[in-house]
């Protein structure tokens, strides 16, 4: 056995077998653009189309020249990456940069603070933490509140200058004739009841936002969510075209306890709303759910449903931010103003790995800089390119985001004119800018073997997107929790002969399907 293979055997062979079973296990030598490269058996390099785009890290291409040049202005520098408790300017300039496109988008004036991360997962769980960290100083801050009342309504029951009546003690439920200590154990009680219940978090059906310990209890994907459901709190998931749901799910969990007030010489019984739910979570367009866009009539439902209970909106920008949609936050497009927004994947220009979350000031608490840190966040390298990236993104004013509306138009005209020419194959076309999905008809009957198994088994789109690959030099690839759905990411780059090619290739998979041709569809 070579060295080689044993690494790669150790390192995920499952996965490595189930590429090598689509005859997609190439190992790619150079990308450029919206190319990758891998050496052909005669030495040559073979180049492929890459519409998957780093599912989504990938707006500016692959090694774009003027990320690289950073890349290597920054090491020429001789600029130290790791310099933890020390200034970070160059982190420091993204939150500005970040907080001058957000406030120009949504016309907001509000500072964001931002706290980086690692990984888009790490930067859901960064607003998670924070969130359920504000909730609890809510919390506090009720109970100290309550329990102060407590004190004076006791202390003037006691100095007999007001009464604790009847209707008061009725109130809670206690046996008639109770005294007030048997009314402030039970007030404090039900304080106590309430804050131990665990954190509740609402989140989108379809919605993915990771795969660490709390994020993939908000992703809604049972297969990747339930093994680990003991690990976490759990959320209320809500189907994004019935949002009726979401008023029943607050209206079923929210919560009062019970408060003391003196009035006109009386102790009386208020109830007090309870702070129950952290946070909603949602994407602007979902990604791995299969390209599902939030309109702004859902962005305003949500948004006025959350405002009356003081629920925090963290808006996952991780893929749907960036440019990617024609604007710089997607949410911008639809008036989300996020309390928390997301962003990873292109942060880092394709070169890094990078990942923030910004909050919004008036829901910020500082004392969470010291509760919530890692080795590796905010380093100078990520922070550099994340900083050029932006730039990039901004310069010209906005042309990016201009050429990303435009070739997402392109690409929807494109598959809307091959669903018109193939209704029996193409289902659905959805997205926004250069996040698209392309949804096949259910081909469990068709003829072809190897087709009819691949949707039998939930895996069409991966063996569509094999077919691709092999006969096509094409790449992209559905999710694993829509599998009957091919994502389109590629970058700003994409060129009018790309766009041709993949036209071609789709037209070419949409007669194969139609025509049922098994040996078309397992060439190559
Ligand atoms: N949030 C969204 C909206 C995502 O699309 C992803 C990842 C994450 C969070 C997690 O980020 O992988 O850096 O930890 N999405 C990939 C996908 C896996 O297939 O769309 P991560």
């Amino acid at each position: 056995m070579s060295t080689a293979t044993a690494e790669y055997e150790l390192a995920e062979p499952l996965m490595l077998q189930w590429l090598t079973a689509l005859g997609v296990d190439v190992e790619f030598v150079r990308g450029e653009g919206n190319t990758l490269y891998f050496v052909g058996p005669d030495g040559t390099e073979v180049p492929v189309l890459d519409y998957a785009g780093g599912y989504g890290s990938l707006i500016l291409g692959h090694n774009h020249p003027a990320i690289v040049d950073a890349a290597r202005d920054f090491f020429d520098a001789g600029t130290p990456v790791l310099a933890q408790a020390a200034r970070q300017p160059a982190a420091s300039r993204v939150a500005a940069a970040l907080n001058s496109v957000l406030h120009r988008e949504f016309g907001v004036t509000e500072p964001y603070f931002a706290v980086f991360a690692n990984s888009g997962a790490e930067s859901v769980e960064v607003a998670l933490k924070h969130a359920e960290f504000d909730r609890v100083l809510k919390v506090k801050a009720l109970a100290e509140e309550i329990t102060g009342h407590l004190e004076a309504a006791g202390a003037a029951v006691a100095s007999g200058t007001a009464v604790l009546p009847e209707t008061t003690v009725a109130a809670l439920g206690l046996p008639a004739g109770s005294g007030f200590d048997a009314v402030a154990a039970e007030v404090g009680g039900r304080l106590a009841a309430s804050a131990a219940r665990p954190s509740l978090f609402l989140a989108l059906e379809r919605g993915f936002h990771g795969k660490l310990v709390g994020s993939i209890q908000i992703t809604h994907n049972p297969a990747f969510r339930t093994p680990f459901a003991t690990m976490a709190p759990q959320a209320r998931f809500v189907p994004l075209d019935r949002l009726d749901v979401l008023d029943e799910v607050i209206a079923a969990e929210r919560a009062t306890v019970p408060d003391v007030v003196v009035e006109g010489g009386a102790v009386a019984v208020v109830q007090r709303e309870f702070p129950v739910f952290s946070a909603f979570v949602l994407e602007v367009i979902q990604g791995e759910g299969g390209i599902r866009v939030v309109d702004r009539a859902a962005a305003e439902r949500i948004r006025a449903a959350c405002d009356a209970v003081d629920c925090p909106i963290v808006v996952d920008e991780i893929q749907s931010g960036m440019g990617r949609t024609g604007a710089f936050f997607a949410g911008s497009l639809i008036g989300l103003v996020p309390d928390y927004v997301t962003l990873a994947k292109s942060l880092g220009g394709g070169v890094a790995k990078s990942a923030v979350t910004l909050v919004r000031g008036g829901r910020y608490r500082p004392e969470f800089e010291l509760l919530h840190s890692s080795t590796f966040a905010k380093d100078a390298f990520s922070s550099a390119l994340a900083l050029r990236t932006v730039e990039l993104l901004e310069a010209d004013g906005g042309a990016v985001y201009r050429r990303a509306a435009e070739l997402g138009d392109e690409l929807i005209a494109l598959f809307t004119s091959l669903r018109e020419d193939f209704p029996d194959v193409v289902k659905d076309v959805r997205g926004k800018g250069l996040m698209l999905g392309l949804e096949f008809h259910d081909q469990t009957g068709s003829a072809a073997p190897s087709i009819a198994q691949a949707a039998l088994t939930d895996t069409f789109g991966y063996a569509v997107a094999g077919y691709l690959f092999r006969v096509h030099r094409i790449r992209t690839f559905p999710t694993a929790s829509a599998t009957t759905t091919l994502r389109f990411e590629p970058s700003v780059l994409l060129t009018a002969t790309e766009i041709a090619r993949l036209d071609v290739a789709l037209r070419a998979l949409a007669a194969v399907l139609r025509a049922q041709d098994e040996h078309a569809f397992t060439a190559g």
